[in-house]
């Protein structure tokens, strides 16, 4: 059977990828799976020989690819054979995880790595569909199922999946993936970012099986114009979605509906009820939601709440909420390297709500699934942000395609979590024709996908005034985005901390303003006078004359102060200080608490 499968594999390989059906599954947070994490073999390629042939020409668009191309995992048949790869003797890495902090020899390493893991699957039911999931992979992934192109993905913060229902076999499949992190001027992000490129399958990988008729796709959420209504729609996939029955029950409010799906397997949903329990900060009640048919159910924890401005003020369920935020980057606490696990999220979170916020900023891509599901469970509001960072190739059409499948693949992850208020667009873009008609495009698209949360972006901010000490927002995004914010280093980049005292900001627009970004780093342990630079005491003194500084600004409705926890940058090599990390953090990278930690505490404890 094996052999059979594998010249079978060869020769569709070698005729054309197969149509993967890579539509996202929706709440695969929540679905039953066989999860593929763990040690997978792995081949460090720099030169991409496992892919190319030694004329460059990729093996799997070759008419015979040749047993060197590795996604075929080929095996000496006799002692005379030539194979120069064998992923079974190679040695294995965890997934998931990024290369960098898993191997010293990868600490820098950019380029492309194949993963290879064998595993055996018996379906619980012939005609069910199977799909290999993942949660994220970065940055760039081609995926093989037994010697198969299942497809290709680009961009390294959003899950993606494959429908692999023709391919896979009880026993002996091998799913061989290429992971090429290598940054790029057209990527998003692109060439430069003040984050380590952690490289590799960063996210769980999991097998999950369907009925032949399954839920695709729902949204369920309180109706943004009349809190005594949940409204959405339940989508199939599928033979025969036609007339289809499906019942929602939320036991809790009593409720026990019966929908039936249109011609094109969609049935929208529209329950009163007069009693729901709001979520909030101070009561995050989530709501047991059962999606049933036949032959499929989801189950999903759903908190029912509305986010709206007014003005300058940002109402969550009619009153005014000021977002006590802070910044975070997805980087694991004290283990170090991309943050992926429930306990990472955990962990940031835990010493978010010690520092007393109701609201992260998770910066600057998507962050795994467990932050978002947390933040439902703790009552923290988030926003999310798409890689849109610094001096993305505006003209180039592909990476708009690329931001935008990005962010339509966050909202469609997301867009069931009461904790998301947010989407953000981009971070401190320079302006420019190209770049506002790219950021409007995007704003269309968020609005398009979903009308019930706000959009923003980290703004640029300018000075006006001989001593440029007047500053405001001229960007001509903020009379895009439902609330209006920038990044300010006052004390840090711009003069010193005394300088916040000469500052005054005027900013026109009626819409609420969130500070994204301020911060200054320091090194943890290292004292002094608060005059000098890298010390606990600068940076205390910093975010007490900022803090001083934006209480001044009037539509002031949150900040997000840069940063939770140091982070690794390849921009900050200062030795004896920065040694690869950034510094900006209130906690150092090994969980120490610094002294400005406790001045914004004191500040959102007074809020
Ligand atoms: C910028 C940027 C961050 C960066 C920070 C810094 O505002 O948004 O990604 O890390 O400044 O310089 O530390």
């Amino acid at each position: 059977m094996k052999i059979l499968t594998l010249i079978m594999a060869i020769l569709l390989s070698v005729t054309e990828e197969l149509t993967a059906n890579d539509q996202l599954l929706i709440n695969a947070y929540n679905r039953s799976s066989q999860s593929l994490d763990g040690q997978w073999n792995y081949i460090i390629d720099p030169y991409e020989n496992g892919y190319y042939n030694y004329r460059y020409e990729p093996f799997e668009k070759q008419k015979y690819p040749g047993r060197g191309a590795f996604f075929l995992n080929s095996k000496s048949n006799n002692k005379s054979d030539l194979i120069e790869y064998d992923f079974d003797k190679s040695e294995t890495i965890s997934v998931p995880g990024d290369w960098n902090t898993q191997k010293k020899e990868l600490l820098y390493y950019e380029g492309t790595v194949w993963y290879k893991k064998s595993f055996d699957y018996i379906k619980s039911n012939k005609t069910n569909r199977v799909f290999v999931y993942f949660g994220a992979s970065n940055y760039e992934t081609d995926v093989y199922l037994n010697g198969v192109k299942l497809g290709n993905h680009v961009g390294g913060f959003t899950p993606f999946n494959y429908d692999i229902t023709d391919l896979i076999t009880d026993e002996g499949n091998f799913l061989i993936v290429k992971v090429d992190n290598k940054r790029k001027k057209e990527g998003v992000p692109t060439l430069n970012t003040d984050w380590w490129n952690y490289g590799g399958l960063t996210r769980s990988v999991k097998i999950i099986e369907t009925n032949e008729i399954f839920i695709r796709d729902y949204i369920i959420q309180l109706d943004s114009e009349n809190p005594e209504k949940i409204k959405g729609y339940v989508k199939l996939s599928g033979e025969s979605i036609y007339h289809n029955p499906i019942k929602i029950t939320i036991p809790e409010l009593g409720v026990d509906e019966k929908v039936i799906t249109n011609k094109d397997g969609v049935a929208s949903i529209d329950i009163v009820s007069d009693n729901i329990r709001y979520w909030s900060v101070k009561d995050p009640h989530l709501y047991k939601v059962k999606i049933h048919i036949q032959e499929d159910e989801v189950v999903d924890y759903i908190g029912f709440r509305i986010i709206k401005t007014e003005g300058k003020f940002i109402l969550l369920n009619g009153e005014q909420v000021f977002l006590k935020g802070i910044s975070i980057h997805e980087e694991s606490p004290i283990r170090q390297g991309r943050a992926h696990s429930k306990d990472d999220a955990l962990q940031l979170l835990t010493w978010a709500k010690e520092l007393g916020c109701n609201f992260v900023r998770l910066a600057h891509y998507p962050h795994n699934e467990h932050m978002i599901r947390l933040a439902d469970q703790l009552g923290i509001l988030v926003w999310e942000e798409i890689p849109v960072y610094w001096t993305i190739d505006w003209e180039n059409e592909s990476t708009y395609e690329n931001a935008e499948h990005q962010l339509s693949t966050v909202i469609h992850r997301d867009k069931n979590r009461a904790s998301v208020i947010i989407w953000s667009m981009a971070n401190e873009t320079p302006t420019s024709k190209a770049r506002n008609s790219f950021l409007n495009r995007l704003a269309v698209k968020a609005k398009q996908l979903d009308s019930t949360r706000l959009i923003s972006a980290a703004l640029e901010q300018s000075s006006q005034g001989g001593d440029g000490n007047i500053r405001t927002i001229t960007d001509p995004f903020a009379d895009v985005v439902d609330v209006l914010s920038f990044n300010e280093y006052l004390g840090w980049y711009d003069g010193l901390p005394e300088k916040c005292r000469d500052i005054s900001w005027i900013i026109k627009q009626d819409k609420p303003v969130i500070i994204s970004e301020f911060g200054g780093g320091a090194k943890y342990g290292l004292h002094g006078d608060k005059s000098e630079r890298w010390t606990e005491e600068y940076q205390e003194f910093l975010y007490e004359e900022n803090l001083k500084m934006i209480s001044k600004i009037d539509q002031l409705q949150g900040i997000s102060p840069w940063i939770l926890i140091d982070f690794k940058s390849p921009r900050r090599p200062l030795p004896e200080i920065q040694d690869g990390w950034n510094r900006k953090g209130l906690i150092s990278e090994d969980g120490h608490k610094k002294k400005a930690f406790y001045v914004l505490k004191e500040y959102y404890e007074s809020k």
